[in-house]
């Protein structure tokens, strides 16, 4: 986290990625409700008598903001299960064929799934899931730190080895949105339950674009409600250092704000995906065929330099979705759109 990217980052923005924030203003008697505003414009529309009271020079907010953030993430990683390296072991593919790979991964890594529809992303991810042993159909199996896991690491609670976001997700219990967190929370030892499910919730909104209430049954939630409610669960409460995504493309989130909060640097991210521009977001990505990993590949500094400027395209094509989703009219010029996403140096076989 630079400098420049906290102060430039909105209120919303900054309160996905690090939610405890919100108790850094709190805690100065500075509630910003206008959550749309950069951090900087914030602090800057602070009276020379409010931070007078407060006995601080306006300088001194980001640093101490900064600090702040730090030492709860320090906080938290201190209750992290520690862990230095995961091991994929081959199993076999669909016909059997022998998976001839040894992949270590450590934390940091970003690792993309990619592969036609069926040929076995999804199992991947569940086999990492369950720590698999050699017992499921892929044969494969899970060293962490070189050894065989120990099972109370995946029994669950805060000291779980692994979270998942999965493709297909339904909620089974009848409880409402509140008594869902609350559960999630206190299974986890969090402290203030009340604060860790307002965060969860807040942040869930966010991403959800169409809000729901705390009160709403978690059975009445739309898909992408759910997985927006699941998402902000995961980044917020959990504490395990591998996370597997699956095809958070297709789950009518803000696919990008989603990430931005999940990957955080000291996990190991395994992320299934039919889009190039996640597929690229990894350091490497695992070809998958047939039930099988067939090819890895390094993702190289022309794709990476691709991927900004593809992402250009990706921030104008999100406001044509959001345009569809309010129900609006698609009118404008192609030429002014292109013109918006390439760098004035790039623009001239528009003409
Ligand atoms: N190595 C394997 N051995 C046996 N069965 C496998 C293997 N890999 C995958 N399968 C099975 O193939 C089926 C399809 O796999 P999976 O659901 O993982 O596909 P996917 O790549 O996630 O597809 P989609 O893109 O549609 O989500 C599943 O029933 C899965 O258990
Ligand atoms: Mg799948």
């Amino acid at each position: 986290m630079t400098e420049t990217t906290l102060l430039h980052l909105t209120i919303d923005n900054l309160l996905i990625r690090h939610p405890y924030a919100n108790d850094f203003f709190s805690l100065l008697g500075l509630p910003c409700e206008a959550r749309h505003l950069t951090v900087e414009a914030f602090f800057s529309s602070l009276s020379d008598e409010r931070l007078n009271d407060l006995g601080l020079l306006r300088e001194q907010l980001e640093p101490r903001l900064r600090a702040f953030i730090s030492q709860m993430e320090d906080l938290r990683s201190e209750s992290l299960p520690t862990l230095q390296n995961v091991t994929l072991c081959g199993g076999r593919d669909k016909d059997g064929r022998p998976e001839d790979i040894r992949l270590e991964l450590h934390p940091g890594d970003v690792v993309s799934v990619v592969g036609p529809t069926g040929s076995g992303k999804s199992r991947l991810l569940a086999d990492v899931e369950c720590l698999a042993q050699g017992d499921t159909p892929s044969g494969r199996r899970l060293l962490i730190d070189g050894n065989a896991p120990d099972e109370n690491l995946w029994l669950g609670g805060e000291q779980r080895l692994v979270a998942q976001l999965s493709q297909n997700m339904n909620f089974v219990m009848d409880v409402s949105v509140r008594e869902f967190l609350s559960l999630h929370a206190e299974s986890r030892l969090v402290e203030d339950i009340d604060v860790a499910v307002g965060q969860i919730f807040s942040t869930a909104v966010l991403l959800a674009g169409e809000p729901f209430k705390l009160e709403t049954p978690v059975t009445a939630l739309s898909g992408g409600q759910s997985r927006a409610l699941m998402i902000a669960d995961v980044a917020c409460l959990s504490a395990s250092p591998i996370v597997l995504i699956d095809e958070i493309e297709n789950a009518g989130v803000d696919r990008r704000q989603a990430l931005d909060l999940l990957v955080k640097q000291e996990k190991i991210v395994l992320l299934a995906t039919h889009d190039p521009l996640l597929a690229l977001l990894g350091q490497r990505r695992l070809v998958i065929r047939n039930g099988g990993i067939a090819d890895i590949i390094e993702t190289s500094d022309s794709e990476r330099a691709l991927l900004q400027r593809l992402n250009r395209f990706d921030r104008k094509f999100a406001e044509l979705r959001d345009c569809v989703r309010q129900g609006k009219r698609l009118d404008f010029d192609l030429g002014d759109f292109l013109a918006d996403c390439l760098p004035h140096a790039e623009q001239g076989f528009l003409d």
